[in-house]
């Protein structure tokens, strides 16, 4: 056996979404669509794991179990209710979490955008608008001048790839046949605009609201840094994208619009957060299914730990910033599975570093088992499984092991 040791510094963590954990969050885009007849969404987020309330047991049991980072975000929607409008009550809200994780010595790193948006917000064209970028700043500036001396790292907005991801993965329908469906017109009339104006985060896939995302990382990152000065980036949603025999030519043009084409446009950052679950194979006609053989997660994508040493790669090379693994993680009934996804991936990591490669941190997906968007909850990322009829929390070996390789800061092979 050898044990190979991670940098004293180096960063433990788990992450949520406010959305999936923290529950009601009526004011979202993402509340609406769950609530339209026919929805793509299979069920609604209604309470989640109610971390809103719960968060002091269970970043306290994050500590408890060897962490040193805790990946959250922080709900637009609710410290800007309406246009111009911040909430003061909420943003101290924010406020008690952050000091929750200074009390129990875990680093806070948040998220200002972690996929919703306020109506307000879809009612002005979303990720499409014009005007979008400057208001994302001004919430971003409001909030640092509330929370800032107790953030220690902030991603900006995560996955900033994720419209056009899902769609050339298959995984969502091109913008203008979920603009036919009834559900979309619903939620589009709710907000009073035409369902063509209606753009929500992960179903943005134009190259107007690529530009939009990335004016608003832009605006955001001027804005946190005029008020303070702690590490922020932006998180990217990468696959090992590889090419099966005569898709050479294809996949090079999906890795580079997918993958390449925003790491590119984020250096000069203080860092990249690197979002890895799996690898995507192309062949020349394009897109191919799991591989025979290889194993299904309950995503429906292949078992594929090294993927994460691969866009670890990858993101270093063309970026040339610190990479933060912000998010990775198996979705699996099967704990077993899920301890031996996180050992390789976790061993892709250090073998990056012992290139000389600086990954300053890993952060596994997800904390808690929660909403996973429009699969709601039947797929089970977390480290600790919650029933949702009490909110009972319950540890998964898988949590042990991380938790233990944390507070080692070493990994035996
Ligand atoms: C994403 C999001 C998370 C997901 C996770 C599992 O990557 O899509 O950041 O919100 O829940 O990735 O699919």
């Amino acid at each position: 056996m050898t044990r190979v040791s991670f940098p004293a510094d180096f960063l433990w963590g788990t992450a949520t979404a406010a959305h999936q954990v923290e529950g009601n969050n009526v004011n979202n885009d993402n509340w609406l669509m769950e609530h339209m007849p026919d929805t793509i969404f299979t069920e609604p987020s209604g309470d989640a794991c109610d971390h809103y309330h719960r968060y002091p047991g269970d970043i306290a049991l994050l500590a408890e179990l060897g962490f040193n980072l805790y990946r959250f975000s922080i709900e637009w929607a609710r410290v800007e209710p309406e246009d111009g409008e911040f909430s003061l009550a909420e943003l101290d809200h924010y406020r008690r979490m952050l000091a929750t994780c200074h009390e129990h010595h875990i680093t806070p790193m948040v998220t200002f955008h972690h996929f919703t948006s306020p109506r307000w917000v879809a009612a002005q064209g979303g990720w499409e608008a014009e005007t979008t970028p400057a208001k994302f700043a001004r919430y971003c500036e409001r909030t640092t001048r509330h929370l800032g001396d107790l953030i220690g790292a902030a991603c900006t907005i995560n996955e900033a790839n994720i419209g056009p991801l899902l769609t050339n993965s298959g995984f969502m329908p091109p913008p203008e046949v979920m603009q036919q469906a009834p559900w979309w017109s619903a939620a589009a009339k709710a907000l009073g605009i035409a369902p063509h104006e209606f753009v929500p985060f992960i179903m943005a896939t134009s190259t107007r609201a690529r530009d939009t995302i990335m004016e608003a990382h832009r605006r955001a990152v001027q804005a946190i840094k005029s008020v303070r000065d702690f590490p922020v980036g932006i998180t990217l949603a990468l696959q090992d994208v590889q090419a099966t025999t005569g898709g050479e030519a294809q996949a090079n043009r999906v890795r580079y619009d997918l993958n390449d084409s925003f790491l590119e446009a984020v250096r000069g950052d203080d860092f990249v957060g690197v979002q890895t679950y799996s690898r995507h194979r192309i062949g020349p006609n394009g897109s191919l299914p799991p591989e025979e053989g290889v194993e299904v997660t309950e995503m429906g994508y292949e078992f594929w730990p090294e993927a994460l040493e691969a866009t670890i790669r990858e993101a270093a090379a063309v970026a040339r910033i610190p990479i933060i693994v912000t998010e990775n993680g198996l979705g699996s009934r099967d704990d077993t599975r899920r301890e031996e996804y996180i050992r390789r991936a976790v061993r892709g990591v250090a073998n990056c570093l012992k290139d000389g490669i600086d990954v300053r941190g890993y952060t596994y997906w997800s904390a808690l088992d929660n909403f996973e968007w429009m699969m709601g909850y039947r797929p089970t990322f977390g480290l600790i499984a919650v029933d949702r009829s009490t909110q009972q929390r319950a540890v998964k070996p898988s949590a042990r092991l991380l938790g233990d390789i944390a507070r080692a800061n070493a990994i035996d092979f």
